[in-house]
């Protein structure tokens, strides 16, 4: 039954019902809907708007509904148009004109906002949890492999020497900024839009400052049009969840690469990898694939959003229902990815001796033998030449910079002596670099830490 039927002479159509209903998706913002109408009442209690007995009888009504929701009593009607309206129905069914006196001073322009509002407050919580979960993984692995020697990469091609523990902080560089976004998200979703009313406010004397000190908000919205029409906050997170996507995917891309033969540096759990139905020897990383797969969705998501919001007129319009399907969907993507990806990272085996035979290959020391050269004192652009010839020759001989005899190295340049060994050594090479920012061990285990601080 819908709660506007008052100048509407037919039923909708059943098709018509189910286009228009959005209870399929809101009714999971059953919780929120009613601690605003909780706050509502209360608020219209104490202005004299509607007297204290009937905003009690509101507030432990509604109380009644959520427990009766919550234990499984009360089932959410499926054909009801939406969480709001199923609510109030409710609460009317079982305080007749006590819980008419509900919706006044109210639309569910404003209803629905901040209903959406408090959900996703919750849901950033969590999201920011799972993330500070998955960023403990990581500085524990990297602790472990803070001299874990492997190669750099620009291009795909084997670059300069790194640690493992250096490549998996860099995640973490990301992982913090998606804790700042999100929490930045919150900060400017914490502002109560209760109150806009349908689009103008209201004419009876509502005491904003009341429900948002209820409802633990920070403030309250400043344009009604603006409050009730704002969607800034879903796109807005959308957006945070599409970067931390982003970077959930090209670590997968990374695991997927790793654990393949051609590079052996790591091998996922049994449990979370999975076999093939005709070729017994397989070992797919479905789940890292997965991971990678659903930034799809999110993306999308964002894009929805962005395009549904972008040409409506002011102030509410029924396509900012499709809000919801789109931002539920992000949150429940991201998620279930973290909690896929965090354990599958925590078992994951590493294979120090692997990285380390890679970095051994592709002369990846080759710019730390131009800087043998340039600490003796030649210009780099010579140096860099030099060590240029002493690739191509070892290319030509099938040989490396380490087993390349002296005399070649004389060769090319009369500065080189035994010492080069030891500087294009590929422990010396990764664990040199040691500005600030650098693979080096002790960097390294400093910038845990730093990381483990904040999140702690
Ligand atoms: N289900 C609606 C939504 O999600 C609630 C607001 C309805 N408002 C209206 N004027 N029809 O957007």
């Amino acid at each position: 039954m819908q709660l506007w039927k008052g100048r509407f002479q037919k039923e909708l159509s059943k098709t018509t019902n189910d286009f228009n209903s959005s209870i399929s998706f809101d009714s999971r913002m059953y919780k929120e809907d009613i601690e605003g109408s909780i706050a509502h009442s209360a608020m219209l209690g104490k202005c004299g708007i509607i007297s204290e007995e009937d905003a009690a009888a509101i507030g432990e009504g509604l109380k009644g509904i959520l427990a009766d929701i919550e234990s499984g009593k009360l089932v959410i009607d499926p054909e009801a148009e939406d969480i709001h309206t199923f609510i109030e129905g409710e609460l009317t069914a079982r305080l007749g004109d006590t819980g008419k006196r509900l919706h006044t001073a109210r639309s569910r322009n404003d209803q629905v906002a901040v209903d959406i509002k408090l959900y996703l407050k919750k849901q950033i919580d969590e999201i920011r949890k799972l993330v500070k979960e998955l960023l403990e993984v990581i500085c524990k692995k990297a602790e472990e492999h803070a001299g874990t020697v492997m190669p750099g990469y620009t291009h795909l091609q084997r670059a300069q020497p790194i640690t493992f523990g250096h490549h998996l902080m860099a995640y973490a560089e990301m992982l913090l900024r998606d804790l700042d976004r999100l929490s930045d998200c919150k900060d400017r979703m914490d502002v109560m839009p209760l109150g806009s009313g349908a689009l103008a406010c209201t004419t009876y004397p509502i005491d904003r400052s009341i429900t948002a000190q209820l409802l633990d908000f920070e403030s309250v919205t400043h344009n009604s049009l603006d409050g009730v029409s704002d969607r800034d906050y879903c796109i807005e997170l959308a957006a945070a969840l599409s970067i931390i996507m982003v970077h959930l995917s090209r670590f997968s891309e990374e695991i997927i690469m790793w654990c393949s033969w051609e590079f052996k540096f790591v091998e996922l759990d049994d449990a979370f990898s999975t076999g093939s139905s005709i070729m017994p020897q397989k070992k797919n990383p479905d789940i890292a694939e997965l991971v990678r797969g659903k930034s799809g969705r999110v993306f999308g998501d964002l894009t929805a959003l962005l395009t549904v919001m972008k040409g409506i007129a002011l102030a509410y319009n029924k396509d900012m229902q499709e809000d919801k399907e789109a931002i539920f969907d992000a949150v429940d993507t991201v998620k279930m990815c973290l909690t896929a990806f965090t354990p599958m990272l925590d078992t994951m085996k590493v294979i120090p001796q692997n990285m380390r035979k890679a970095a051994a290959g592709g002369f990846i020391n080759a710019t730390d033998c131009a800087d043998y050269l340039v600490k003796k004192g030649l210009p780099f652009r010579d140096a860099y030449k030099a060590t240029g010839e002493l690739v191509a020759k070892c290319i030509e001989m099938g040989l490396t910079l380490e087993t390349l005899p002296i005399e070649e190295y004389k060769n090319v340049c009369d500065i080189f002596d035994e010492g080069v060994y030891e500087a294009i050594g590929l422990e010396k090479c990764a664990y040199g670099r040691s500005p600030v920012g650098g693979p080096n061990p002790d960097n390294v285990r400093k910038e845990i830490e730093r990381v483990i601080n904040i999140i702690s």
